[in-house]
């Protein structure tokens, strides 16, 4: 008997039709597909649509003595444009036959060859449009999309668009997308609703009338004015099957030459756009690749076979975002019987979705990472047969591959030979834009000349010195140039930089400010060079990577002078610094000489007293035989407020809306209140489970007043910054003084020893002043540090303390994003995402009020329907459920740390209803007490359909014991070992300090049980594990 297919639950009459949404119809399919496995069958009216996955069954369709493509769908729709083109042509059809003769020789080696030149006339203008864009910022698609048109048309039929000669794509593309996003709606209605729709239809064929129209014109101007040119037009008008001697119609090359145009460039733009990204993401393998193309002083024809690693990129790049997304099939046979009992029709279509098949866990290790190698030394040489199919099956394959193929190869080794790339928003993840092909969406970079370094470099310098001629105040004519490079996530380095650089023209220096990755291979000679940046999880920033890289790439950089300053955080115990210490360590052995010795802030300490102890010894050694070391001076205290735009940590912030805010708990004696908000992502964005989202908050109110009152202002007064140099306030332009307070500061972290100093020289009271020179001294950690006492709460202690509200704004760091873990799935809802938010709002440790939580107050407090600003960031690559749900889990949390589990599970449980095998997996989740015991009804739900197992403990519940998750964990170490030996993936989440250490710890111990071994052995397994098996998540 057969198995029956798994199928989402049927509307009366249109069947599935609601299931998937037509503008994301690819997505919608690689969601059912997490839901309801390698195979699943839709219905759409009367029409039945099987989606296949893994490999086995791909392996299976893809046998052409039994399966065929089949013209249907979208691509059916298609054929009102393409008509019996090669593309939308039944294999039956004899014009399918007879262009297939014809124009195979048109792709063989040779002719393809023949195209390079054209080739690298489109390519050398996108290279020289970008020599000009050198710095700003460019939409990779558009530019890309304007190359792989330009080409294809002048390849294929010497005509030019001329792309890069107009703002505006050429009316053709928008026609086409047009025409490829309505052939997919209309392919979703009713053949009535279609006809129903004349507005929309008549549109639809203008649309397509002006396609033809222009293929046409083509052929005509050819006919008019022939040429012996071996292009693919003259191979259509002249070229006959040499077995029948029959020629194609006009009306067929019409189709044909529609067909070129459109396959030809969407897919292959979106290759180029996906490749770039991926490079940029994976900064190493931008290394290897630029290394490669390096190796040739030019790019000629012959040079793009020799390009090894590019080719494995972007068969790699295929692999992740095949940018034909899938094709469909049918059986030519009335029955047949699949892989695993399934039963299918020959009316069925078969739709191979390739998305999933190329990450099928059978065939690819680590199939969502980025890793060109794989292809390399035979690895793709070596694929089970049907594992990779970007470019279709069989006879009705991809006949413009090998055009495909060295378009790409000659545009990557172009660019990279001619430009470093950055992203302009590093935090960037990917967002498809789906029509019949996907492509990035919102994806963009800058490029930096490679060969003009030097004249860019110096361009800079001269304008910016016009612009300090002009400034008001400041002669800074005579200053030196420095620059200031920063890596950073979450905006703390970028501030130091920015500080940094404000203060610069007191101590004779103009300084720029830029990210790391905006310097690779360009470095300065002639100016210090200073560098503040942080860890994340011992791994670069996001704006850092490239550099890291670039310095792993053994540079030469003799004469470069440096300091550097790090932030981190002691909570990482074993990669505290490490991205600071290792750049420092990489610049000594290039042969960068250190200005100053590395600072370091942090986060948990005395983190900003320690950057501003670093910065005045920056300038000291700056200065030092200069005769101008002392002049610190009363500058430094009358401030001048500068320009720019607001700091957000280089994160592109787009808005969100509230859809739900509601309390999962009520503060008590030991418990905070704990919150549960709904929030619709910003258009276009969408998340994976175990990602974070960042937020941009606004400071509470309460504080914003105290300020204000202490500065005797109103919240209407309103201020205009000026400055000479770059900051994070928004200048020349009026601004309440409440708005800056409210959306541009940190008001409440801990004053550094330095702040105080100077507050007590401030003090016009001489009580007051010694009191503060004492407490910035041997008072410093107990009283100000441990109790995180801000300059606020000292200038309220101290009111005799003369400090203008202009110095007081100075002082402060720029506001930083917060990032939440998202606690639901996008199985449960692609756009919405949900947070757990623990509300902050407790006893200030200062004795002074209460001290809240910036960011977790500011959500706490908004209401349904409100805007905010918000992004979507990936997580740790291995904070995600595994993509074979087989695996078992073992999720370990406390309190608020459940946030992340929450969504894992809700994806567990969801897939069990839909009919999936999931493994087990077991929850330990540590509560305070009953009352947050958090998601309490679902978890149980989910329990009893077998989602997860809960083991659940409380630390501070009146009738039991005192326990915490490790006790637990220590108590089930058998299981814990059976799950480990049954391939369990682990994951801890919630404080560092608290369940991180004591989790680790225990982990420690079972694994010296288990094997016997002593603790450092122990560590040295779990370090292990830690690899690809244990992964942790903290709110530190
Ligand atoms: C990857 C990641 C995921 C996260 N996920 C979540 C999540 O799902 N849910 C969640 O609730 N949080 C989460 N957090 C934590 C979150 O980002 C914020 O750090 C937290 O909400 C506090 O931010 P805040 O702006 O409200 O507080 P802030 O204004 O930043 O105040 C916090 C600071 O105040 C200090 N402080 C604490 N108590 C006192 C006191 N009594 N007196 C003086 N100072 C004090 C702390 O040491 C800390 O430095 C996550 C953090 C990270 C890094
Ligand atoms: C990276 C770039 C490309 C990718 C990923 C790609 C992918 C594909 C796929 C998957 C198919 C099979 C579709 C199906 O079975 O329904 C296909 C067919 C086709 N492609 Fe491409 N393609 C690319 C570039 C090109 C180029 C540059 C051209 C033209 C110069 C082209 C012309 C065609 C044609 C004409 C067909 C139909 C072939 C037939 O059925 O006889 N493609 N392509
Ligand atoms: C998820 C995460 C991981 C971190 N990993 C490290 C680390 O490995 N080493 C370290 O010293 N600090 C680490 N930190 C602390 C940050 O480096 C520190 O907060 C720094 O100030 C951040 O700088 P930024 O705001 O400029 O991004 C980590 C912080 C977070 C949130």
């Amino acid at each position: 008997m057969s198995k029956p297919i798994p199928q989402p639950q049927e509307t009366f009459l249109i069947g599935n039709v609601k299931d998937v949404d037509p503008d994301f119809f690819v997505e919608s399919l690689q969601r059912l597909q997490e839901l309801y496995g390698e195979i699943f069958r839709l219905t759409f009216f009367k029409d039945n649509v099987i989606v296949v996955s893994s490999h086995e069954l791909i392996n299976f369709v893809c046998d052409e003595s039994k399966f065929d493509k089949k013209v249907a769908a979208a691509i059916s729709e298609l054929r009102n444009a393409g008509g019996d083109g090669l593309f939308t042509a039944h294999t039956s059809e004899p014009n399918w036959k007879l262009a297939h003769k014809i124009l195979m020789p048109a792709f063989g080696p040779q002719a393809i060859r023949d195209m390079f030149p054209s080739m690298m006339d489109i390519a050398s203008q996108l290279i020289l449009r970008w020599e000009r864009f050198h710095g700003e910022e460019i939409d990779v698609c558009d530019n890309l999309t304007r190359l792989t048109l330009d080409t294809i048309a002048l390849c294929s039929f010497n005509y030019r668009f001329n792309s890069f000669y107009h703002s505006k794509m050429h009316r053709f593309v928008e026609a086409m997308i047009n025409v490829l996003m309505e052939s997919g709606r209309r392919s979703q209605r009713l053949s009535l609703q279609n006809t129903l729709m004349v507005t929309t239809t008549r549109w639809y064929y203008n649309e397509i009338a002006h396609l033809h129209n222009l293929c046409d014109e083509i052929v005509k101007e050819r006919r008019e004015n022939p040429n012996d040119v071996k292009d693919l037009l003259n191979r259509m008008i002249h070229g006959k099957d040499p077995d029948s001697g029959y020629q194609l119609s006009d009306e067929n090359i019409r189709y044909q030459m529609l067909t070129f145009l459109v396959a030809g460039h969407e897919t292959t733009s979106g290759l180029l756009s996906f490749a770039l990204y991926y490079l940029l993401k994976n900064p190493h393998t931008l290394q290897k690749a630029q290394a490669e193309v390096d190796q040739y002083d030019e790019i000629k024809i012959d040079t793009l076979n020799k390009l090894k690693y590019i080719d494995a990129v972007l068969k790699e790049t295929l692999r992740l975002q095949p940018t034909a997304p899938g094709f469909i099939l049918q059986s030519k046979e009335d029955r047949v019987v699949l892989p695993g009992g399934y039963e299918i029709r020959k009316d069925d279509s078969i739709i191979v979705l390739l998305h999933k098949l190329h990450r099928d866990p059978k065939i690819w290790d680590q199939p969502e990472e980025f890793i060109p190698e794989r292809m390399l030394n035979g690895g793709y040489e070596n694929l089970p047969a049907n594992a990779w199919k970007p470019f279709g099956n069989g006879q009705r394959g991809c006949i413009g591959r090998p055009f495909a193929w060295q378009e790409s190869l000659l545009t990557i080794a172009l660019i990279l030979k001619h430009f470093n790339l950055e992203f302009v928003d590093p935090s960037y993840n990917l967002r498809i834009k789906q029509t019949l092909t996907i492509k990035p969406e919102g994806f963009k970079i800058r490029v930096r000349s490679r060969q003009q370094i030097d004249i860019s470099l110096r361009k800079d310098v001269k304008q910016l010195e016009n612009t300090f001629e002009k400034a008001k105040s400041n002669d800074t004519r005579n200053l030196r140039p420095m620059a200031i490079l920063f890596g950073s996530n979450s905006g703390s380095c970028q501030s130091f930089a920015e500080t940094l650089a404000s203060e610069a023209p007191l101590y004779g220096y103009n300084a720029t400010v830029s990210t790391l990755d905006s310097a690779v291979g360009s470095l300065p000679l002639d100016q210090p060079v200073i560098i503040i940046t942080a860890s994340y999880e011992g791994k670069p920033c996001e704006n850092a990577k490239q550099f890291v890289a670039y310095l792993e790439s053994k540079p030469k950089l003799e004469g470069v002078n440096y300091g550097i300053f790090g932030a981190g955080h002691h909570d990482w115990v074993k990669t505290y610094q490490k991205i600071p210490l290792y750049i420092d360590q990489l610049l000594e052995n290039a042969g960068g000489q250190r200005i100053i010795e590395l600072g370091e802030g942090d986060a948990g300490g005395d983190f900003y007293g320690a950057f501003e102890s670093w910065k005045e010894n920056l300038f000291q050694m700056l200065r030092k035989g200069t005769g101008e070391e002392n002049v610190i001076s009363e500058e430094k205290l009358s401030i001048e407020v500068v320009n720019s735009k607001r700091n957000f940590g280089q994160i592109t912030m787009d808005i969100g809306f509230v859809l739900e805010n509601k309390i999962l708990v009520q503060a008590n004696e030991i418990v905070p209140t704990i919150r549960h908000l709904e929030i619709k992502l910003p258009k276009g964005q969408t998340y994976h489970t175990g990602d974070y989202l960042a937020i941009l908050p606004s400071n509470p109110i309460e504080i914003v007043y105290r300020v204000l009152k202490r500065f005797n202002l109103a919240t209407d007064t309103q201020i205009r910054i000026l400055s000479s140099t770059s900051t994070f306030f928004p200048t020349n332009n009026p601004i309440s003084v409440f708005d800056i307070l409210s959306g541009y500061v940190e008001l409440s972290q801990p004053i550094s020893k330095k702040q105080v100093e100077i507050l007590a020289i401030l003090c016009k009271n001489e009580k007051e002043q010694e009191q503060l020179l004492r407490l910035g001294e041997n008072l410093y950690e107990t009283e100000v540090l441990n109790k995180r006492a801000s300059i606020l709460d000292v200038l309220e202690l101290y009111p005799s303390c003369e400090l203008s509200f202009a110095q007081y704004l100075r002082m402060l760091p720029s506001l930083r994003v917060r990032q939440y873990s998202i606690s639901s799935t996008p199985l449960w809802n692609a756009e919405v995402v949900t947070l757990t938010i623990d509300i902050l709002n407790t006893p200030a440790l200062s004795g002074v009020g209460q001290h809240i939580g910036v960011a977790s107050n500011y959500l706490g407090n908004l209401k349904e329907g409100d805007r905010i600003s918000c992004a979507v960031r990936t997580s740790n690559a291995r904070f995600h459920p595994p993509e074979d749900t087989k695996i078992p889990m073992v999720l370990i949390a406390a309190g608020t740390g459940i946030a992340p589990f929450r969504g894992f599970i809700q994806e567990r449980a969801a897939q069990l209803v839909c009919g999936r095998k999931v493994g087990p997996t077991v929850l330990y989740y540590g509560c305070r007490s009953q009352d947050d015991n958090l998601y309490f009804d679902e978890l149980d739900q989910w329990s009893k359909l077998g989602a997860v197992k809960l083991r659940i403990v409380f630390s501070r519940q009146a009738t039991s014991e005192k326990r915490y998750v490790q006790d637990l964990l220590w108590e089930d170490r058998d299981e814990i070992k059976n799950l480990y030996c049954n391939g369990a993936r682990f994951y801890t989440c919630g404080s560092a300090r608290k369940v991180g250490a004591s989790v680790k710890t225990c982990f420690i111990k079972i694994i010296q049980d288990v094997k016997q071994c002593d603790e450092e052995e122990a560590s040295k397994i779990l370090e292990e594990i830690s690899q690809d098996r244990y992964s942790v998540d903290v709110f530190t």
